[in-house]
């Protein structure tokens, strides 16, 4: 069988960013037979329906990699209870034109890391939201909620966790297997 393209989404910008350290964890607990490559969110400028049926280049691009991937992680940060404004403007693009969405029937799986306690579960939950319309099959458990994530990666952005590292194992073999249904 041909190898599980996963596409990890980087829902931070920042360069220090948990989440993306996080899915950098991920690319070393991915299972045989599956890959994970990461994209990044920036350069997508802000919606704008007016372009929707001439999509900038980043846009096209962005849409290109999420059709060619077999199934998505989704890494999100938490800002004031939601998902980042960026990472939704991200999913909305790539949702347009109408009938020609990236997302429809892509296998997804959901986690988050923040230095709040709640490890994004806020946050998770509207993403999840977002993945009903979009149609995509979702993984439900585990749920990983990386919280204080100060503590559970070292100076080097290293996830030291080891539960955190198991629960991220987990979650990307019920994603494969997903992907795998979905085939
Ligand atoms: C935050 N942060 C945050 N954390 C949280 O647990 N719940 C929240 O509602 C918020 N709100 C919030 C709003 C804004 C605008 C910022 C910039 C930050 C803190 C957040 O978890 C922390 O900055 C993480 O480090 C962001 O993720 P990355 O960039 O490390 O991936």
């Amino acid at each position: 069988m041909d190898v599980i393209k996963i596409l990890g989404i980087v829902g931070s910008l920042r360069k220090g960013s948990y989440n993306r350290f996080a899915l950098k964890a991920a690319q070393e607990l991915v299972p045989g037979g599956a890959v994970l490559n990461l994209i990044e969110l920036h350069g997508i400028p802000v919606f704008d329906q007016d372009n929707e049926m001439t999509l900038p280049a980043s846009v096209l691009e962005f849409k290109r990699r999420i059709l060619d991937a077999d199934a998505i992680l989704f890494a999100t940060p938490e800002y004031n209870y939601s998902l980042p404004g960026g990472l939704k403007n991200a999913i909305d693009w790539a949702s347009r034109p109408y009938g020609e969405s990236a997302w429809l029937g892509k296998p997804a799986a959901v986690m988050g890391a923040s230095t709040g306690s709640l490890g994004t579960a806020r946050a998770q939950y509207h993403l999840r939201q977002i993945l009903v319309t979009l149609d995509m099959p979702v993984v439900n458990q585990p749920e990983v909620m990386i919280g204080n994530a100060a503590q559970r990666f070292d100076q080097n952005g290293r996830l030291t966790d080891a539960p955190t590292r198991q629960h991220i194992q987990k979650l990307l073999g019920a994603l494969v297997q997903l992907a795998k249904t979905a085939r």
